[in-house]
């Protein structure tokens, strides 16, 4: 069969740092299939080579990366495209087309609309299948993601379509759901009898200087807290599916995220810009912190406070579950620390459960020792990118790392407030923690997660 990646956003960011350097892996390991980018950076092949491709890319990749100058405001963009392919596919029998839209969600309407053109005008003889691939944000809020939707499909099967977050296709929130349910001893304290709150950080360095046009269109709630963060806030709170199936598991998402209220407590903030656009203030929020309650019999009560942005000191990815402390009271000594797992995924893959254990030397004094699981150490460094296993799975059609359209759904209307609000918020220097994370963390009685409130391992 002849498999064409028909890349849309062929000269962006995002093909360029994650998705070719996770075909071009692909293709080393054998799968066989071809890539035509499309962009407009570029006239000719040879150009964009030049300018988008390591040097010492294997042939493997380069030979089978086509460019096709593709502008989609062109009146004849969609006979160019046809006739490309036309040529790309003469003497298959076997076709299958996997349109990538990696662009702007504004352009997703226009997209679906050429492709479904160049359906009707292509007169293929041979088997012609086709996928299509659409990034997050899947829409820019619930009306236009309902929108997006409609049109995709009647253009395309459920089936044939595939709604990216590539978070799905990292190690750590793989190995969240097996840690909960191949772990008896995880399963039964993972409840809100045991559990007393959660905490999501996603804190970034960098800004938004290469690509303020695009994120000022998006914002932080668009970019991490619809997608990512819901997905993360699933994997952590949903029961046990019937089997580890896509459409199990996407029943038992979905109703975590029914079971959410719209978010009513958040706070959210810009910085200003340095480099390029130094002194231009973001006119979006970079950064958000909120707190949100699932609402299921087992996970009722436990606040989930989330805090993510940009412009941070310290690059720190974390979850952390805190659990009650009713030793204290038992023991009658208000030393005993708390007990809790820490996921870290930044800067590197582990997993750490404190527990008190006696210190030497002393009379019945316990100190919080780690125990740790370091994935790296464990299994070797050499796990697949997310965009590869991500690909992969679109490769062999399997739909198990990709969120439904009714997650989706739930997930624009539980962030919709945060859309909806006219607060433009704070402007916060940069490597600071905003002072509405604190806020939050004082009006609700906890501190966020650091590294010196539990021993190190
Ligand atoms: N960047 C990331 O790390 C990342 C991660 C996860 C998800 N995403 C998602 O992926 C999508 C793309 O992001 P990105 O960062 O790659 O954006 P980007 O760097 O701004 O690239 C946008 C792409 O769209 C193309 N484009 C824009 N207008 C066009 C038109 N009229 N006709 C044809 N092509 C047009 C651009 O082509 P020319 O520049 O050649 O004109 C460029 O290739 C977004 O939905 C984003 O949320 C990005």
């Amino acid at each position: 069969m002849k498999r064409i990646i028909i890349q849309y956003g062929g000269t962006g960011d995002l093909a360029l740092k994650k998705l070719y350097p996770a075909y071009q892996n692909l293709m080393e390991k054998q799968y066989s299939f071809s890539v035509l980018a499309l962009g407009r950076r570029y006239t000719t092949r040879e150009e964009f080579l030049l300018n988008s491709v390591s040097p010492s890319a294997p042939a493997s990749f380069t030979d089978n990366l086509d460019y096709l100058y593709y502008d989609m405001a062109d009146t004849d963009a969609v006979s160019i495209l046809t006739k490309k392919l036309r040529s790309m596919i003469e003497g298959s029998d076997e076709v299958e087309f996997i349109y990538y839209l990696a662009l702007q969600p504004s352009l997703y309407e226009d997209a679906i609309h050429q492709i479904k053109a160049i359906d009707a005008s292509l007169d293929c003889l041979c088997t012609l299948t086709k996928k299509i691939v659409v990034e997050k944000p899947f829409g820019f809020d619930l009306e236009s993601a309902l929108r997006y939707n409609e049109i995709l499909e009647k253009a395309f099967t459920d089936k044939e379509i595939f709604r990216v977050d590539h978070y799905l296709g990292k190690e750590f929130m793989q190995n969240l759901l097996l840690m909960r349910f191949h772990n008896d001893i995880i399963r039964r304290i993972w409840d809100n009898r045991t559990i007393e709150s959660i905490q999501i950080i996603f804190d970034e360095t960098h800004g938004v200087d290469q690509r303020l046009g695009f994120y000022e269109k998006i914002g932080v709630v668009r970019d991490t807290i619809q997608n990512h963060i819901m997905q993360i806030v699933t994997y952590l709170t949903m029961s046990e599916p019937a089997s580890l199936s896509p459409e199990d598991i996407s029943v038992e998402k979905e109703k975590v995220l029914r079971s959410i209220s719209p978010v009513r407590e958040f706070h959210m903030g810009r910085y200003e810009s340095l480099g390029v656009n130094s002194g231009h203030v973001v006119q979006t929020p970079t950064y958000a912190a909120l707190k949100l309650f699932v609402n299921t019999y087992y996970f009722a009560d436990i606040p989930i406070y989330v805090r993510t942005g940009k412009m941070q000191k310290e690059a720190k990815s974390l979850i952390y579950i805190k659990f009650k402390n009713t030793t204290k009271e038992v023991m009658h000594d208000q030393s005993i620390a708390e007990n809790g797992v820490i996921i870290t995924i930044h800067p590197e893959l582990t997993i750490d459960i404190s527990m008190n254990l006696k210190m030497p030397n002393t009379s019945w004094k316990s100190k919080p020792v780690r125990f740790r699981f370091n994935q790296s150490e464990t299994f070797g460094a050499n796990t697949p990118e997310a965009y590869e296993q991500i690909v992969q799975k679109i490769l062999i059609a399997d739909k198990s790392l990709f969120p439904t359209m009714k997650e989706i759904t739930e997930s624009w209307r539980i962030v919709e407030p945060m859309l909806e609000s006219d607060l433009v918020g704070e402007v916060y220097p940069i490597r600071t923690l905003p002072r509405f994370a604190s806020q939050l963390a004082k009006d609700n009685h906890f501190t966020w997660f650091d590294e010196t409130q539990i021993a190190k391992p």
